[in-house]
């Protein structure tokens, strides 16, 4: 059964995703609900992570919080990649200082026997009854993303059990037990691609996949480990939900630009160290692109960003655009800086700007 929404009333960024020349350069940032915003802060003071996360009304506000305070041209559902682990059971606490922390991680491959093969409809309910709620409550103003983590990041924060400096634990997975790494990943695989396709009929109108640990691995790990798996969950969201977008974003994967941009997903984010420019010839017009100020740039002054900001919608050029950050906000990042650079680059990609 299809649920009725409210008619969307800015698509800028839909239409970016397909390629098109909008209005207005898109623009949203990852991590844009989080430690920075007060108003975030203080609803976490009473509430633990995974409580916001699995309580659809707190989800939903959290949501809206920086569509309330910006113009920003997409929300993106209050969730996290880690509710995936949880639902192949595995345990995942959320603490303050350190991140997450799985209590129990996979330290051999006799325990993939303790993952279980969720029924993701039951297990995730809580997600699409929030990017249901979400939806509803957005009332067509902008669109809403939904997400999860790419298999391989995923793994590899199975194994290690937490963030770490080398991933020496998941990456010797890799090499050590490569028949069960790919027993692993296609497991994650399985769940993700149901768990996207419910996400888009609840209400999801683009879908991000995260490979936040693309970067870790060589572009012939990558290729065997990552990608196939990638183009997996692509090639599945397009048969079964054609309508919707798709976006991967496999931060630090430079090598593997032209790669994917030929795994089925119509956007590419690109985190700060890709020159647009270079990007844009790599693709060659294949998928829009994604990105890429430098997060550390809302550190300097106001005009500083507005610059960058210009620089930075120069160099990518008309079309097929939407504007983000290389990487998510900073906890201890000014508000009114996110503002800034949201709103120059409303300002500079105006019709009438262009040809300045
Ligand atoms: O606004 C949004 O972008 C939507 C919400 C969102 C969160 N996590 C909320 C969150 C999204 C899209 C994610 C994705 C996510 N989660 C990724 C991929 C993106 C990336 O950053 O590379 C990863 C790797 C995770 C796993 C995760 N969750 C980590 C490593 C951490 C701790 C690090 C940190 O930034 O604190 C989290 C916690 C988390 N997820 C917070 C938020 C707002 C902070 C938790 C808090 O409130 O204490």
């Amino acid at each position: 059964m299809q649920i009725e929404f409210p008619p969307l009333q800015n698509d800028t960024i839909l239409r970016a995703a397909r390629g098109e020349v909008t209005s207005h350069v898109p623009v949203w940032i990852m991590r844009q609900a989080g430690r920075y915003l007060p108003e975030y802060r203080a609803l976490r003071a009473t509430e633990e992570f995974f409580t916001v996360v699995r309580t659809p009304e707190l989800a939903t506000e959290i949501t809206l919080q920086p569509i309330e305070r910006f113009p920003l041209d997409a929300a993106i559902i209050f969730s996290d990649i880690l509710v995936v682990p949880q639902a192949m059971g595995l345990e995942v606490q959320m603490i303050k200082g350190r991140g997450p922390v799985f209590p129990e991680p996979l330290a051999h491959p006799d325990d993939l026997k303790r993952l279980v093969e969720p029924d993701v409809k039951k297990e995730l309910g809580y997600v699409y009854d929030a990017l249901t709620l979400t939806r509803k409550t957005l009332n067509g103003r902008v669109p809403l993303i939904g997400f999860c983590g790419a298999p391989w990041t995923l793994m590899a924060y199975m194994i290690e059990g937490g963030g770490s400096k080398t991933f020496s634990k998941s990456k010797s997975w890799l090499f050590k037990y490569p028949k069960d790494s790919h027993s692993l990943l296609q497991a994650i695989t399985d769940v993700l691609i149901d768990y996207v396709i419910a996400q888009v009929d609840s209400g999801a109108q683009l879908i991000q996949v995260f490979d936040s640990w693309a970067g870790l691995l060589s572009p012939r790990a990558f290729n065997e480990f990552a990608l196939p798996y990638l183009k997996q969950i692509a090639t599945a969201l397009e048969r079964e939900r054609p309508e919707v977008p798709k976006t991967v974003f496999a931060k630090g994967a430079h090598y593997a630009l032209e790669s994917l941009s030929e795994a089925g997903y119509n956007v590419v984010g690109l985190d700060w160290t890709m020159d647009p420019r270079q990007a844009r010839e790599r693709v060659q017009g294949k998928v829009a692109l994604q990105g890429n100020m430098d997060p550390c740039m809302l550190y300097a002054p106001p005009e500083a960003i507005r610059q960058e900001v210009k620089s930075i919608l120069q160099q990518f050029g008309e079309g097929g655009y939407i504007a983000n950050l290389g990487h998510g906000m900073h906890p201890d990042h000014d508000p009114e800086h996110a503002r800034v650079f949201i709103e120059s680059v409303h300002e500079f990609s105006q019709k009438e700007h262009m040809s300045l």
